[in-house]
């Protein structure tokens, strides 16, 4: 591998040969979710994505998306993590503290007040990420119900001077 070179593009400039990458390593690491036999996002398009190659095939993966959510009282423009995965052959090699360094670089010159996504504790927090309690509102993308609800998965990442609000958080749209 050329020694951890993470790339990124912008998932509008993704052709078909990035597509089919793409798909290759979410639906190796996701073998639960079949829709990524088909297709390179899970519920939403993200905008930015960064990646670790080898032999020109995907090794490692971050998704990015923009996102305005709401709290009780203002709104806030966050980066929201998804679809992170490593190849099986890869792992444990801390490539995703590398990966999400990125994103968050990216994240944080961008302005995004918060970078939140759903997962382990066990693999984010050591690049920073702790599980809130808040009540969250979603758009449940199966049923195409609005839910209101408290998530266990759900963890932010300071990356600016603002507190992290209490109370109800409006996603304006599903989960990542
Ligand atoms: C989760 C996944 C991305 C971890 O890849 P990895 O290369 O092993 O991750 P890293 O080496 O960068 O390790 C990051 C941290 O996660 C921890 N970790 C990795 N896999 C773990 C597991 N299965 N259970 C608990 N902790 C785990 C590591 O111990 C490490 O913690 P540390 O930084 O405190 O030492 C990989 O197993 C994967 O692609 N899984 C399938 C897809 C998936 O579940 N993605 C996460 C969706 S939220």
């Amino acid at each position: 591998m050329n020694s951890h070179e993470v790339k990124f593009i912008l998932d509008a400039d993704v052709d078909i040969e990035m597509n089919n990458k793409l798909i290759e390593i979410l639906s190796i690491c996701f073998a639960d979710q079949p829709i990524f036999n088909k297709q390179r996002y899970f519920k939403e398009l993200p905008q930015y994505r960064w990646y670790l190659e080898n032999n020109n095939e995907i090794i490692g993966h971050v998704a990015l998306h923009k996102k305005e959510i709401n709290t009780e009282t203002t709104k806030l423009i966050i980066g929201g993590i998804a679809e992170v995965c490593v190849h099986p052959d890869h792992r444990g090699k801390g490539f995703v503290k590398l990966l999400l360094s990125h994103a968050h670089n990216f994240s944080i010159k961008n302005g995004y007040i918060f970078s939140m996504l759903f997962g382990d504790t066990n693999v984010y927090s050591s690049s920073g990420y702790k599980t809130i309690d808040n009540t969250i509102k979603y758009l449940d993308h199966i049923s195409g119900e609005w839910k209101v609800e408290i998530i266990k998965d759900a963890m932010i990442k300071d990356i600016s001077d603002v507190e992290w609000p209490s109370g109800l958080i409006n996603l304006n749209g599903p989960t990542f």
